[in-house]
């Protein structure tokens, strides 16, 4: 094992190096930019994630940790890129994350949270599909604030949380399951027949 890091989010970063290169590379493998068709199922994916999260986002008890985490969630944005890429919103589907401890709720949102600064990345491409941050690609729009703002003041807080070495643990193993769900769903919307999409 390599050494562990001192920041949580770091040790964050370190636990979830290997899930985030595979979906980084199951991303690619769809191809998510070569055709709206196939953008529009990655959408599906980030939609049903965002879903499952957004009673955490709306914790009050969490909220009162990240005061503004309610306005971080990208759920909204994705139904209206669903709804831009003429692609009918799924049901939300019932996943893993119930009744989180505190730990857990962190890892999951770490990793919600993190995506956004890959999305900087993806945004671009999608501009060649003449998606933007106000339409069909709202999703991956900067935050209000700026992306390495966001980042910093949420691991900023993270980092200082105090958590025994249990709720420690849970964080990454919340983490580790927020990429196992993501890649699920992105399986999940792949891999459904043509009506989705
Ligand atoms: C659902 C979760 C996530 C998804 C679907 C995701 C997806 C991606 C994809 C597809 C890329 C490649 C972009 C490109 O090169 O065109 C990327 C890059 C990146 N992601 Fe993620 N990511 C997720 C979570 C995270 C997390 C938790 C972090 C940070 C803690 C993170 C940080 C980054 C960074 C910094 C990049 C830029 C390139 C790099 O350094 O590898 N992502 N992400």
């Amino acid at each position: 094992m390599p050494d562990r890091p001192a920041l949580r989010s770091q040790r964050l970063n370190q636990v979830t190096h290997a899930p985030h290169a595979e979906l980084d590379a199951l991303v690619k493998a769809h191809a998510p930019f070569d055709t709206r068709e196939s953008f529009a199922r990655f959408v599906v994916a980030q939609y049903l994630f965002q879903a499952e999260l957004q009673p955490l986002y709306n914790d009050p008890d969490l909220v009162a940790i990240v005061p503004d985490l309610a306005q971080r969630c990208r759920a909204q944005q994705a139904l209206l890129d669903l709804a831009d890429l003429g692609t009918q919103a799924p049901a939300a589907l019932r996943g893993p994350l119930q009744a989180p401890s505190l730990g857990e709720a962190m890892g999951w949102i770490f990793v919600s949270e993190g995506s956004k600064l890959g999305a900087a990345f993806l945004i671009k491409r999608a501009a060649a599909l003449g998606l933007s941050d106000s339409f069909g690609a709202r999703h991956l729009g900067e935050p209000l604030g700026g992306r390495a703002e966001g980042w910093k003041q949420f691991t900023r807080i993270l980092d200082g949380l105090d958590l025994t070495a249990e709720e420690d643990a849970a964080a990454e193993r919340g983490a580790v399951a927020a990429f196992a769900r993501f890649t699920e769903l992105l399986k999940h919307a792949y891999a459904v027949d043509a009506q989705l999409v």
